[in-house]
């Protein structure tokens, strides 16, 4: 060993590699089993795949390491680890949220932990003063989405790393929209991380997958305990799936960003667009701080139209880029937060965050970006068409 420190593009391919100290597998096996046979009396490593299976240890110790924590717990989708997440509050206990976030953050926090006296206050965390004036005596969690969703706007994860510090509360990120090559939470204060992996880690559109990171050792016990305890743990064969997926991150990564910065700038000298939403334009108002704390502005888009009763119809009109929820993956999807991702926020909210019938929300792929500017040029023209001489 020469003692180099691997580079995380280096880390993500070899995660899972070595496993096989019997032939010396390269691809990491699937341990599909329930149970394991003990050596004698007493219990071996394994015990029971609830609380531990090699394929999903092996992606465990892989993220952590990747993300500078000291323990990974793997769940069956993000959903479940954010839900893991806020197991480790205490009744009474108050999180406050950035509040331009994925829906089903504020849907798990309203509609079931209010009931057991876990209370959240959604704020706008870019306004340092506004998250510290919601930060209450009970307030327990700072929990925060930068690039934001769906509109990608940033929030300084140092200022709200030091806000954590003075007020004693946890700081956590939903990191799914950076990844740990683009976005270093630890490194700039946080407690956790946490990860939809069904997103850009798995990176396919093809497993649901969820992470929760610890920077803290006792921590990284408590939630690999509550993993346990609740069960909603990841699967071996999915396991396997975005430990294949992590090898890719790096290059899908590199080329899903050159894409989007493509697709950004395209769709601003569209005269069909209001607005375009993207941390790598040089007029995003976050466009400075998110420089300061990430190492690139990530694959996804969110754009405005003029016409904003036709984003049906856009959507109709794509050839190549899919009609669907989720992101993150190979294939361009593109989503009307409206009416799909962001439905279960209250109306009144969506109105405040100005996620409204015209705001799209793009996450573009791997396909060629000259391929992707046509496809949406084509369905762009034809939803201005009808209303040339209009000012929608
Ligand atoms: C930012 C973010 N966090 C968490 C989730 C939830 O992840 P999952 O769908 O894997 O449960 C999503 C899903 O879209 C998301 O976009």
């Amino acid at each position: 060993m020469s003692g180099h420190h691997l580079h995380p593009e280096s880390v993500v391919v070899h995660i899972g590699v070595g496993q096989d100290s019997v032939y010396g597998a390269v691809s990491t096996p699937i341990y599909q089993t329930v149970t394991y046979q003990h050596p004698g009396a007493g219990l071996g490593r394994y015990d029971y795949s609830r609380t531990d299976n090699p394929t999903r240890t092996g992606l465990a110790d892989g993220l952590a390491r990747l993300e500078g924590g000291a323990g990974a717990s793997l769940f069956s989708s993000g959903m479940a680890a954010i839900v893991a997440l806020f197991h480790l509050l205490r009744q009474g206990e108050h999180v406050v949220l950035t509040e331009d976030l994925y829906g089903g953050t504020y849907r798990v926090l309203v509609d079931l932990f209010q009931r057991f006296g876990i209370a959240a206050s959604f704020v706008n965390t870019q306004d340092i003063a506004a998250v510290e004036h919601a930060i209450r005596d009970t307030t327990r969690l700072l929990f925060i989405e930068t690039p934001s969703n769906p509109h990608l706007m940033i929030t300084d994860l140092r200022a709200m790393a030091s806000l954590a510090r003075d007020h004693r509360l946890w700081l956590a990120v939903d990191n799914t929209f950076m990844t740990p090559l683009r976005q270093r939470p630890f490194d700039l204060g946080a407690d956790f991380v946490v990860y939809s992996a069904t997103k850009y880690l798995s990176g396919h559109n093809d497993v649901l997958a969820g992470a929760l990171i610890s920077r803290d050792p006792d921590l990284a016990k408590k939630v690999a305990e509550l993993a346990n305890s609740t069960g909603g743990v990841l699967a071996p064969f999915d396991a396997w799936l975005v430990i294949r997926g992590l090898k890719t991150l790096a290059v899908r990564l590199d080329r899903q960003e050159a894409n989007a910065a493509h697709v950004a700038k395209f769709l601003q000298s569209h005269p069909a667009v209001r607005n375009v939403y993207y941390p790598g334009l040089a007029n995003h108002p976050g466009s400075a701080l998110h420089r300061a704390q990430c190492l690139g502005p990530g694959a996804m888009v969110s754009f405005q139209l003029k016409a904003r009763e036709r984003s049906a119809d856009l959507m109709d009109a794509l050839e190549l880029i899919l009609p669907a929820v989720s992101l993150g993956g190979t294939e361009s999807l593109i989503t009307h937060p409206d009416s799909e991702t962001h439905r279960e926020l209250p109306e009144g909210m969506r109105h405040r965050l100005g996620i409204g019938p015209g705001l799209m929300r793009l996450s573009v792929g791997v396909e060629n970006r000259e391929d992707l500017v046509h496809d949406l040029g084509q369905a762009l023209d034809r939803v201005i068409e009808p209303i040339k001489g209009r000012d929608a």
